[in-house]
């Protein structure tokens, strides 16, 4: 999923921004790009996790790929901040609730029990992910539980534009701690060996 993206974004320039999410020629090539990506193992791992009662958010889905398979077993609302991402899925799937959503506002009154993403906290900036993390803590329901991952490594890369912020498990640990209790973390691989973090932790 993340090469395509990389190779995607690399060649044609791309500007990880809402505008550049809104033209849907790029939507569509993202799509194509990241056609192999079929999320088992995410989806695996959202189940030994969450318990099949819980009402899920998804921050930025993207294609939904994730979505369609976390749909088959729960109540689950998409949502991102690409209007046009957003409009596509909804055209497919009339049946599912969709929003457009900044993962660091999150600004809806609509309360739930788990908050997922998979590869796309890391776009925020240190500072746009400690608001991200204080207001996932109030739009979760009492015992809420967050399910993220991200790049494992430290430092930050910018490709044309697009954000990639890199965290060791002690530092999300740490970013977390406030409103958190972190129930699992553990690298896995998506590429190459421990290139990656899935952290779960339930709200304060
Ligand atoms: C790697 S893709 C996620 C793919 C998705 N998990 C799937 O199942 O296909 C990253 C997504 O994050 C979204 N994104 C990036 N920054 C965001 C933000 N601040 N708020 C909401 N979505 C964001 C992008 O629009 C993109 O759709």
């Amino acid at each position: 999923m993340i090469q395509g993206f990389f190779v995607f974004c690399t060649s044609i320039k791309c500007i990880m921004s809402e505008s550049f999410f809104e033209k849907e020629e790029n939507v569509k090539q993202y799509l194509e790009m990241t056609a192999d990506y079929d999320g088992l193992w995410f989806y695996e791992q959202f189940k030994k996790h969450i318990p099949p009662s819980y009402k899920a958010l998804e921050l930025g889905m993207g294609p939904g790929k994730d979505l369609d398979n976390i749909r088959q077993s729960y109540h689950v609302v998409g949502s991102d901040f690409s209007f046009t991402f957003a409009e596509l899925y909804k055209r497919q799937h009339p049946e599912v609730k969709i929003m457009v959503l900044d993962a660091v506002t999150i600004k809806t009154p609509k309360r739930f029990n788990c908050i997922y993403s998979n590869k796309v906290l890391h776009h925020l900036t240190a500072k746009d992910l400690s608001a991200s993390i204080q207001r996932q803590a109030q739009v979760l329901e009492k015992d809420g539980l967050i399910f993220h991952t991200f790049w494992k490594g430290t430092g930050e890369e910018n490709y044309e534009g697009m954000l990639f912020n890199y965290y060791e498990i002690e530092a999300l640990k740490e970013l977390f701690d406030a409103s958190f209790e972190i129930v699992h973390i553990d690298t896995y691989q998506e590429f190459k060996e421990d290139d990656s973090i899935l952290l779960v932790a339930r709200k304060k």
